[in-house]
């Protein structure tokens, strides 16, 4: 039974402070203090797993066991947007005016093709594959956030499909037909089935497919094989076309650096609770699983940029790939497998974490961000 003792004012760090009060142990943090059974809280304390942990029907953050996922969850709520407040006026006359050329079109057709799908995707996995197997509450707590947000970005895209007046049917065909998605897709969700139904988390070769899964997912989808078609996209933004799609897929990236982050964060206490995983072998698998991603992604950035275009170099996109890829694994501890050592596309922090530059857009930046947060805390897992 938890009590909410007090509420006071939003404190801008993170705090936890635990201490005993007879039969009770009262926690105070994020400025709130609560007083659960100390023995009931410890129990569920001990019971708590990334997975294979003690199961309940109640969503049972308190007392919390992974910190991070709690404070993760702080900072996607912080974020909160809603895509059909964003302005689409602009775009609307550019997209019907000849002021696009005809590769600019091609690659916000794209961003509305691939992400149309990929957010789907995205969304289904975590829920049927991640979330379903995780039993500590505060894990699927911010899981559940994330999948809300996948929703959130699946709406941007009806925005920008209603708001340009493009035909569904038509966009949905043309781009189920590009080899180079169909491959993307296809890889990524290839494991996915037989996780979906249910498998046997106690057994090590299936704790690896699951993880493999949460690498795929999280490091290598959201963390690699999207960002080169956000960085186009921003880019035309910057060039000052297409402004509400642009500031749209700003919000959406600054999502994805929190999802990327969550992943990171299970992935890394799944190993640690179970040590069994992190053979050479799985290291090595996994290693290859984010090579065949890159070499995917480096092909579909090809067909998103066939040639260089004015303020876009072909070589950026595709060092950009490698440069996050690289990210993705070394943050694991897993080898680099390039030698992009730097962002080619600085600006994007900038861009992402709107942190303005006087009139760079032409458009207003609305600082869309709740109190209580000014930015994600670790920077270092930033775009
Ligand atoms: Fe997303
Ligand atoms: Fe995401």
């Amino acid at each position: 039974m938890i009590e909410i003792l007090e509420k006071p004012a939003v404190v801008e760090k993170p705090d936890f402070v635990e201490k005993e009060e007879g039969r009770h142990v009262v926690y105070t943090f994020q400025g709130r203090t609560f007083r659960l059974d100390k023995e009931k809280a410890r129990a569920r304390l001990a019971g708590k797993m990334v997975i294979n942990g003690m199961k309940s029907a109640e969503l049972n953050v308190l007392p919390l066991k992974y910190h991070e996922a709690y404070r993760i969850y702080k900072q996607m709520k912080a974020n909160h947007w809603e895509p059909d407040v964003i302005d689409m006026t602009k775009d609307c006359a550019t997209w019907n005016s000849n002021k696009l050329n005809a590769r600019e079109r091609w690659i916000i057709e794209m961003g509305v093709g691939y992400f149309s799908a990929a957010e789907g995707i995205v969304g289904d996995s975590v829920l049927h594959v991640i979330e379903d197997n995780l039993t500590a509450a505060e894990l699927k707590h911010a899981s559940l956030r994330q999948i809300a947000e996948e929703s959130i970005h699946m709406d941007s895209l009806l925005h920008i499909i209603g708001s340009l007046n493009i035909d569904l049917d038509e966009v949905t065909a043309k781009f189920q037909d590009i080899p180079s998605i169909q491959k993307k897709n296809a890889y990524i969700t290839r494991h996915m089935p037989e996780l979906k139904m249910g498998i046997d988390l106690t057994q090590t070769v299936n704790k690896q497919k699951f993880a493999k899964a949460l690498f795929g997912i999280t490091q290598v989808m959201e963390g690699t094989q999207f960002y080169a078609l956000f960085a186009m996209i921003l880019s035309l933004h910057r060039q000052n076309k297409m402004t509400g799609i642009g500031q749209m897929f700003q919000y959406t990236l600054r999502d994805e650096s929190n999802h990327i982050a969550l992943g990171r964060y299970i992935l890394e206490k799944l190993i640690e609770e179970n040590p069994d995983i992190w053979t050479e072998e799985f290291r090595a698998e996994l290693v290859e699983f984010m090579r065949e991603g890159i070499a995917l992604e480096k092909e579909f950035v090809m067909d998103c940029l066939p040639e260089d275009m004015v303020g876009m170099t072909q070589k950026d996109y595709l060092d950009y790939v490698d440069y996050n890829a690289d990210r993705r694994l070394t943050s694991l501890g897993l080898p680099a497998l390039s030698n992009v050592k730097n962002n080619p596309f600085l600006w994007l922090d900038e861009v992402i974490f709107l942190k303005k530059e006087k009139n760079f857009f032409e458009t207003r930046v609305t600082e869309y961000q709740t109190s209580g947060s000014v930015k994600n805390t670790n920077e270092d897992d930033l775009i």
